[in-house]
């Protein structure tokens, strides 16, 4: 799984690996993953590290492939990993733009690509890819960002359409506001003013979107796929 060195993807290696699964945990920096790897191996799991910059999909592609081989086997795949470079779109320069539909995108692209040859091998998979709710409603300030996150729909429709046959789902997350350095730059002031348009009244913690992340890599959601949820707290309902 990517973005497994702090916020949601911590949370979630770490209600993967208390689930029995082994966790190959993936970022830009060996430190942050291995400070993950240690923890989940103090509570009795297992985990492995890799830093790789998604930003070279190549390399992403070719981590996949060779984290497949070396255990002959990829049950699930958790593409969390994700930037933000925002900016309102009329002065959005190009390099803001493909920057983000690079790693926030064409890296979950490759790297479910990579995924289903193993995937089909096994008849089996488990493909989950972190949306944002920006991606369903849009946002000022994140063309690229929503743009990036609203076309993971229809990549994980069109993979749940194509791979159905063989027993693999692929399913999005989409989460509101979750408290995470990612959000952390908003300051308190901008949080403040949210709250209120949330119904359940809090922010969501990366534990929120965990279980279900964890849920749909489960046997309990062998029916489902092709589904975005949206794990919000009610804010876009
Ligand atoms: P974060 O900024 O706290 O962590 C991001 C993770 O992605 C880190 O582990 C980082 O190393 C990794 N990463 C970023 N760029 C990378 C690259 N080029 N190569 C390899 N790894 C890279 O982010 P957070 O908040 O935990 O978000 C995780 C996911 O959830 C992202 O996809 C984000 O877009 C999404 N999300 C977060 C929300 C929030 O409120 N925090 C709301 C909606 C969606």
């Amino acid at each position: 799984m990517t973005g497994a060195s702090r916020g949601i993807g911590r949370a979630i290696a770490l209600k993967l690996a208390q689930d029995g699964n082994h966790v190959v945990l993936v970022a830009r920096s060996q430190g942050g993953l291995e400070t993950v790897a240690a923890e989940i191996t103090a509570s009795g799991g297992s985990a492995e590290c890799h830093a790789c910059d998604l930003a070279d999909c190549t390399a992403y592609a070719a981590l996949v492939e060779q984290i497949s081989e070396k255990h002959g086997r990829l049950d699930i795949l958790v593409n969390n990993a994700g930037i933000t470079k925002d900016g309102l779109a009329m002065r959005m320069s190009d390099e803001d733009f493909d920057a983000v539909i690079n790693v926030n995108l064409k890296s979950v692209f490759v790297g479910c690509r990579a995924a289903l040859r193993p995937m089909m091998r096994a008849r089996f998979g488990r493909i989950i890819n972190i949306g944002s709710i920006s991606g369903i409603t849009g946002n000022a300030g994140q063309a690229n960002y929503a743009a990036a996150k609203a076309a993971l729909a229809g990549l994980s429709k069109t993979l749940a359409k194509e791979m159905g046959a063989k027993s693999i789902t692929c399913n999005v997350v989409a989460p509101g506001f979750i408290e995470t350095d990612m959000t952390e730059a908003l300051g308190e002031k901008i949080k403040e003013q949210i709250l209120p348009s949330i119904p359940l009244r809090r922010l969501g913690k990366p534990d929120d979107i965990a279980a279900t992340v964890a849920f749909l890599a489960s046997d309990s959601a062998g029916y489902l796929t092709g589904q975005v949820i949206v794990v919000d707290g009610g804010l876009s309902c």
